[in-house]
């Protein structure tokens, strides 16, 4: 879908939109209609109860010429917050998005909005519209979407410059609902890699280790829950470098299925875990943001790709493995693999980078679902002021996040009397634990979050922004933290 900004309507069939603050209306003279046509909007707007309230819509066909015109008003609610602007886009595009029309043409002619809340609409349209549907051979004509291109007439100046970058977050986030969204015998650790292989053509500099590799350096915690499965492990680091300043690390999990290994899931259900590398997922598209809008920051993204299957080669439960870091851990349950994968990946980046920030990103554990179920991912860190930051990057971004306690007296529940720790704690507090698990790889000096994502990566239905399925959760966060936090320092 193309976005352009112009300052009147093009000639040719396009449908109307109206974003409308609460109380505002005119609907009609801003629909700059004639006479009777003016007033049949405001009637029409009227009878369907529309006020402008945020997100709310109505759709109406106006009286225009020896035609029709498809009007859709769209509320903006009270208030400048970014979040009502990008919900009236996604609402307009929810409304249309099967309608057949082909020109969408959001007019903010005379409603004195700034250019960034323009292209914030055109943002929320952009990421509302995104669905795959590569994989249906059937739909029929009126089951595909329909719009090819959005107009933003009357934006003024500034609007094209914002848009520029928003542009660059959205494909970055089309690209994570692309990665969870395909399923496990497409998105496997190789063909993860090769579709990153795409960020080079924006300069990110990529680097990919294979199974000999991380044998030599010793990550047998990562190569342990790879075992079981016939596909090879990878791990991939993507490197941005808009700045000459100290990197800081995003580290993923990508565990591209997750049956749990020999500790097997139960099968209603398993196949949600296609989607247990949407925090891998989520930092392959935060790099491409950054870098499609050219981020002044040193990044590094790193993901951890496994697939964690049970076969004659499998870990079992009970098995000790040694880490990257030279710690043992005895693998109570092969379907705690997730703290195995990021551990060994957390090391290598500290190893190799030398970063002193990394945030990490994963569908860690079941139980933060049942904590902050869908509507908050979960935020441990070992530092207040990052912590702090993420949690208002996060908020801004409209991703947000929650804060969870860490502690020795969580630390010694993953004390293990054969090793140096087991990877898993007692039922209660398990994201916690998980937590723990993962803070004792990060070394002295470093800062670090992790943020529990596992309610987040897959919606059952459709929000402001996003339809049913994937939703991209996590490339806002990292984009915004490090507008916020990074390239201000
Ligand atoms: N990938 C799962 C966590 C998960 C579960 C994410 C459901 C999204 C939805 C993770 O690898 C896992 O299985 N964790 C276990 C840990 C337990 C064995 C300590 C869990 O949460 O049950
Ligand atoms: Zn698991
Ligand atoms: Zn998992």
């Amino acid at each position: 879908m193309n976005v352009r900004f112009a300052d009147r309507r093009p000639e040719g069939a396009f449908a109307l939109a109206l974003p409308l603050t609460v109380g505002k209306p005119d609907a009609g003279r801003i629909a700059t209609l004639a006479g009777d046509a003016a007033a049949f909007v405001e009637q029409a707007a009227a009878a369907q109860r529309f006020e402008g309230e945020p997100g709310a819509t109505a759709e109406l066909f106006a009286p225009n010429g020896a035609g029709v015109l498809r009007v859709v008003l769209a509320g903006l609610g009270e208030g400048d917050a970014e979040a009502l602007y990008e919900r009236a886009g996604g609402a307009i595009v929810a409304r249309l998005q099967l309608s057949g029309e082909k020109t969408l043409v959001i007019d903010v002619t005379g409603q004195h909005m700034s250019g960034e809340h323009a292209a914030r609409i055109a943002f929320g349209a952009v990421l509302r519209n995104w669905r795959y549907d590569v994989h249906r051979t059937k739909l029929k004509a009126a089951q595909k979407p329909s719009i090819e291109e959005i107009v933003v007439v009357g934006a003024g100046d500034a609007a094209e410059a914002a848009w520029a970058k928003l542009k660059a977050v959205a494909d970055g986030v089309a690209f994570t609902r692309e990665l969870v969204t395909e399923p496990a015998n497409i998105i496997y650790p190789e063909s993860f890699v090769e579709r990153c292989e795409r960020l080079k053509a924006l300069g990110v500099e990529i680097t990919v280790l294979g199974t000999e590799e991380m044998e030599k350096l010793g990550m047998g915690a990562l190569l342990g829950v790879a075992q079981g499965s016939v596909r090879p492990a990878r791990l991939i680091a993507m490197r941005w470098k808009g700045s000459d300043a100290e990197p800081i690390a995003f580290v993923g999990k990508g565990v591209t299925f997750d049956t749990g290994g020999i500790s097997i899931k139960p099968a209603a259900g398993m196949e949600d875990m296609k989607w247990d590398m949407g925090g891998a997922g989520a930092v392959a598209g935060a790099m491409m943001a950054l870098a499609g809008r050219k981020a002044k920051a040193h990044v590094i993204g790193v993901c951890g790709l496994v697939e964690n299957m049970p076969d004659g080669n499998a870990q079992r439960p009970g098995d000790v493995v040694t880490s990257m870091s030279g710690q043992t851990i005895e693998v109570i349950n092969t379907d705690a693999e997730g703290r195995l994968v990021l551990c060994d990946a957390i090391t290598w980046v500290q190893r190799t980078y030398g970063v002193k920030t990394i945030v990490d990103l994963a569908t860690l554990t079941g139980a933060m679902i049942i904590s902050l179920g869908h509507e908050h991912g979960g935020l441990f860190a070992n530092d207040d002021t990052l912590a702090d930051q993420l949690l208002v990057s996060a908020k801004a971004a409209g991703d947000p996040l929650w804060r969870f306690p860490l502690g020795d007296a969580y630390d010694k529940l993953i004390d293990s009397p054969i090793a140096d720790m087991k990877n898993v704690g007692p039922r209660y507090g398990g994201s916690i634990t998980a937590a723990q698990f993962i803070k004792r790889f990060v070394e002295d000096g470093v800062k670090w979050a992790h943020l529990d994502i596992a309610g987040m990566v897959w919606a059952a239905k459709a929000g402001p922004t996003w339809d049913k399925g994937a939703t991209g959760f996590g490339v806002r966060i990292i984009d915004r933290f490090v507008a916020d936090h990074i390239e201000q320092r």
